[in-house]
């Protein structure tokens, strides 16, 4: 496996690896690597012949008083995970590669940025967009994975995909827990002992509220009220919103009545970590 630093090299990685007969998948990350990250490798082999995991934290998308300095930075380990589960090549750039001196060109997806998370985090997904849109040109893959954890991305991207004709393919691959249910995030590391064992009441909760969408309650409102019952008896989990929205413009619904997403944004009481999870009613992403 390679590890490549510069954009020009990777760029001509991916031209040579083409020219081979190769399909190209693209798994991006911010590294500090778990098995959420290893399942989108997965899925990657097995529809792509080969697979390049870029390893970046980037700036852009990281807000005044955000964790951009803390964010876990292990790269020797990172890479022999992406070894291990059979990366082609490592694309890890320095943020001087990725953003030098002059850069100006930002991608805003207008309205799906300012949504939910959005509204806590100005500038974040014209942040993703605009590096994911870079990858996209310096690696040129046939196909790129995401995760359902983050599924507003995946639908900020679907949209910057689609209103920029750029020639990928995204797939969404399903949200990986711990066995207690907690979606897998490389913020998790965060969590004080105690608010990592109530964490699980955000699964909890969206899974109460699946189980009356599954017996048929449509109403938006009733299912945002049990999750938010749930979480009430875990005061160190403070939601920051709930919401059940539609799967491609992420609108407010009050009734349900196609697939939407229900997403929930919490803050913890003590670190003062931010967790988000969802699940998608009706349909997938
Ligand atoms: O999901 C992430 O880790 C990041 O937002 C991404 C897609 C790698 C862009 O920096």
């Amino acid at each position: 496996m390679e590890i490549i630093t510069s954009p020009a090299d990777m760029a001509a990685w991916s031209a040579a690896t083409r020219k081979s007969g190769l399909t190209i998948g693209l798994v991006p990350t911010m590294g500090a690597l778990h098995e959420g990250h290893l399942s989108l490798v997965n899925e990657s082999q097995k529809r792509t012949g080969a697979t390049v995991m870029s390893i970046f934290v980037n700036p852009t998308q990281f807000g005044q008083g955000e964790d951009y300095d803390a964010y876990p930075r292990v790269l020797e380990a990172d890479a022999e995970k992406a070894r291990a589960v059979g990366c082609a090549a490592v694309f890890a750039p320095p943020a001087s590669a990725m953003y030098p001196v002059g850069y100006k060109t930002y991608v805003d997806v207008e309205e799906l940025g300012g949504k939910l998370c959005g509204r806590a985090r100005p500038g974040h997904f014209r942040g993703v967009a605009t590096v994911v849109l870079k990858f996209f040109n310096i690696v040129r893959p046939d196909e790129a994975f995401f995760g359902q954890k983050d599924a507003q991305q995946a639908i900020v991207l679907k949209r910057m995909v689609l209103d920029l004709n750029v020639p990928v393919t995204l797939t969404v691959c399903p949200t990986v827990r711990s066995r207690d249910g907690l979606a897998l995030s490389s913020r998790n590391a965060y969590l004080t002992p105690a608010e990592r064992a109530a964490a699980p009441a955000i699964c909890k909760g969206l899974t109460a509220a699946a189980s009356l969408y599954l017996a048929g309650e449509r109403n938006a409102a009733k299912l945002i009220a049990a999750v938010k019952a749930i979480l009430a008896a875990s005061p160190l989990i403070v939601p920051e919103y709930i919401e059940i929205v539609d799967t491609v413009s992420l609108q407010s619904l009050d009734v349900i009545d196609g697939p939407v997403l229900m997403a929930v944004a919490c803050r913890t009481g003590v670190s003062r970590t931010r967790l988000i999870d969802n699940t998608v009613l009706g349909g997938s992403l």
